[in-house]
């Protein structure tokens, strides 16, 4: 495996593989939900790049990115092990420079849900994923469901903008009491991951719900919110298609089911495709 730090080492690197290119973007502190993406663009490509960059830009002001857990070393080897073939680790400099043109998320999409508890951050979070798209040439990009409206915009961008790289939308990975993966779990404490258990539970219930024939938003979200007593702040529930407009009734095959909600320190989300 090639670890570059550079954007022109990339460029070299990447121009020495012939085939099909499987990108996984990553901010690092790898978990097996990462995992799970960078075994599955292992298996459908001819090359793996991954990329480990904490990207600034999508951040807000007084948000973790100073703190943000960095696992330079362990991160290293896992991607060595999963055979990759390159590992991208850019610093700063190397990705931005001053005064920059920018991308902005769409005026609606982006500022509903995460985009208006987190305002700019989808803006940066597209420039970045962007940069890293035109860099790897990926043929294909892996990105997880966890962070459906991430994934809904990327595919968007990539539409807008003519792209030559096909989104692939990947399963939520989840520990065996239901949680689903995040590198920002390692905030909770052992008491608080218990109580977290209540993001997915909720949807659970919705999902058992709509199983059992009831498709109405209104009272599903009201269930869901009962299931949420245990987190300190729920932020929001909501069921909307797959292009993340609200919806009044559940579509069977067209519908995402999101929460997210403050537990102990860290904001957690969660959601399930029906
Ligand atoms: O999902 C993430 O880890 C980040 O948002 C991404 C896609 C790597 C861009 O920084």
């Amino acid at each position: 495996m090639k670890i570059v730090r550079t954007t022109a080492q990339l460029q070299k690197a990447k121009k020495e593989l012939s085939g099909s290119i499987g990108f996984v973007p990553t901010m690092g502190a790898l978990h097996h939900g990462h995992l799970s993406l960078i075994r599955q663009a292992k298996e459908e490509n001819d090359h793996l790049i991954v990329s480990i960059f904490v990207n600034p830009t999508q951040f807000l002001e007084g948000e973790d990115l100073d703190a943000y857990p960095r696992r330079e070393e362990a991160d290293i080897r896992i991607c060595e092990l999963a055979g990759a073939n390159i590992l991208f680790m850019p610093t700063i400099d190397q990705m931005y420079e001053k005064d920059e043109l920018c991308i902005g998320a769409p005026a609606i999409r982006g500022y509903i849900l995460e985009g208006q508890k987190r305002p700019g951050h989808f803006d940066g979070m597209l420039q970045v994923v962007m940069k890293l798209l035109n860099l790897s040439g990926a043929t294909r990009a892996y990105f997880g469901k966890k962070d459906a409206q991430q994934l809904a915009l990327i595919t968007q961008m990539t539409k807008n903008y003519f792209m030559d790289v096909q989104i692939v939308a990947c399963e939520i990975v989840r520990d065996e009491k239901g949680l689903a993966l995040s590198s920002r779990n390692v905030y909770l404490s052992e008491s608080e991951k218990e109580r977290a258990l209540c993001l997915s539970r909720s949807l659970k219930r919705a999902t058992k719900m709509v199983m059992s024939g009831e498709l109405d938003s209104d009272t599903i979200m009201k269930e869901m919110r009962s299931v949420l007593q245990e987190a300190d702040e729920v932020e929001y529930i909501a069921i909307v298609d797959r292009a993340f407009k609200a919806l009044k009734k559940v579509e069977l095959g067209n519908t995402i089911i999101l929460v997210a909600a403050q537990v102990g320190k860290p904001r957690l989300i969660d959601n399930i495709w029906i």
